[in-house]
């Protein structure tokens, strides 16, 4: 590999350095390059810039591969816990036996949210977003628990913040969920683990009893181990960047919540079944949305295809297919989207725009199904996917806080509106 690239500008050729990852990515380094040649780049939509070097999650888009500190989420996937996971991208190194039982401790330990937050829930309209709840309840903890910003890790690696952050997630989300369909709240209950107790505080009501289903709480865990990190995507970028500004925890991740929520982002799982359900209901008129999604003047787009960095099979999305006809056969639910999504994913691997553009299912579009198996209901399904990214989210944003060399995040631009003109007053004006 070379050392430096070389740039030619204007009969002057200055050298930038190139870095090397571990698994062989290369980039051209051009921190000075401004100082050194007066030039910016310009790259909308980041579409080839780094904008961190950190050593949690790695992609290769081309092959398909996603590891966490290095370990393939395949194994993860089927051998771990979400919290044992989660410890591992928070802390690098999987949990032994005793730590692991610590951060479970931890988890029950801050499950409840205060109750004042609970007044909160009432003040919402009926109809509101589940996601602008998440994020203002997100945001408001730095209000509840200032300290934690502070607080030192007794822990080993992990903040208090952290763990809080981490249990207390679930409680809201389950809390907005109960307060929008006018139930009562059902508190944590410190004999349920991670992903049971979220479920129980979703669906179990005063004399019905929740039956956690084995099948439901497994296929639950592996969603969330599927959304636990993926680098530098938009909610994530949007999270170290309000962090960079010094940002507390909360008001980042709040920020990263409202990052996910485009339709173009997170929110795809819930407009994926929302398409299916078009279809569908139009008589399973294929031709009609995959003749909507190629044209140009059309902003119809095939929800769940497609990704900035995969250019095959997004390595989540075959793991969650598996998982859905597993968990649809074992709940023994018929889903005609299932077969609805089926197909639709057999008509866009054989045509040739979809082919010629690599653009295959990514993780959003099988998730939704097992959401609908398991009683999630779909404006909450990018709440599923926040409740998995939270480790993600908090890990990078405490690599980007330990990063010697981070700088607030302040793009550059190239300007194209008016030179300076000279000042018209009001009486002038046409
Ligand atoms: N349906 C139809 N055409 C598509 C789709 C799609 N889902 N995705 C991309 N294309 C086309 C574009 O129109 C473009 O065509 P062109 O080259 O003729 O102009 C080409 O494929 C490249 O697409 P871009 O939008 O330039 O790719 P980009 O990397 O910017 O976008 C994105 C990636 C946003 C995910 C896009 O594929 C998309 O909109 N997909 C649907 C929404 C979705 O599923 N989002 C979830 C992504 S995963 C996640 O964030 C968790």
């Amino acid at each position: 590999m070379a050392d430096f690239a070389k740039l030619s500008i204007e009969g002057q050729t200055y050298t930038l350095p190139i870095i090397e990852g571990t698994a062989g990515q290369k980039a051209i380094d051009i921190r000075n390059l401004l100082k050194e040649t007066g030039y910016i780049t310009l790259d909308s939509g980041y579409m080839n810039t780094g904008s961190c070097i950190s050593n949690i999650t790695y992609l290769d888009g081309a092959k398909g591969i996603l590891d966490y500190r290095g370990y393939a989420i395949e194994d993860l996937a089927d051998n771990c816990f979400f919290i044992e996971v989660a410890y591992l991208i928070l802390n690098g190194e999987l949990p032994n036996f005793d730590q692991l039982e610590q951060f479970k401790r931890d988890m029950r330990r801050f499950a409840l949210i205060h109750e004042d937050m609970i007044h909160f829930f009432d003040h919402f309209p009926p109809n509101a977003s589940p996601m602008s709840i998440l994020s203002t309840m997100v945001g408001t903890l730095h209000n509840f628990y200032p300290e934690m910003d502070e607080e030192d890790d007794p822990y080993g690696g992990l903040t208090v913040a952290t763990a809080r952050l981490l249990s207390k997630i679930r409680t809201i989300a389950a809390f907005s969920y109960k307060k929008s369909i006018g139930h009562p709240l059902v508190y944590p209950n410190a004999k349920l683990n991670y992903v049971q107790n979220f479920l129980n505080m979703m669906f179990d009501r005063p004399n019905i009893p929740y039956i956690i289903k084995p099948e439901v709480a497994s296929a639950l865990n592996k969603l969330l181990i599927l959304h636990a990190d993926h680098e530098q995507n938009c909610s994530t970028s949007t999270v170290r960047l309000v962090g960079s500004a010094g940002g507390n925890l909360y008001a980042s991740i709040s920020a990263g919540v409202n990052a996910l929520w485009g339709p173009l982002h997170g929110g795809a799982n819930q407009a994926v079944v929302e398409m299916l359900e078009l279809i569908y209901a139009d008589d399973r008129d294929f031709d009609k949305y995959i003749r909507k999604a190629k044209d140009k003047n059309d902003p119809f787009r095939l929800s769940g295809f497609g990704h900035r960095v995969y250019k095959t099979f997004d390595p989540r999305a075959k793991i969650i297919k598996e998982a859905c006809d597993h968990v649809l056969r074992a709940l023994e639910v018929e889903d005609p989207l299932l077969d609805i999504a089926r197909e639709l994913e057999e008509r866009v691997s054989n045509d040739d725009y979809f082919i010629s553009r690599n653009l295959y299912p990514n993780v959003d579009f099988y998730s939704g199904i097992i959401y609908r198996a398991i009683g999630i209901p779909t404006n909450m399904f990018t709440v599923m996917f926040a409740l998995g990214r939270i480790p993600g989210w908090i890990a990078q944003w405490n690599e980007m806080k330990q990063d010697q060399d981070q700088k607030i995040g302040r793009p550059r631009q190239v300007y194209t509106g008016y030179t300076r003109r000279k000042f018209i007053p009001m009486h002038q004006r046409a």
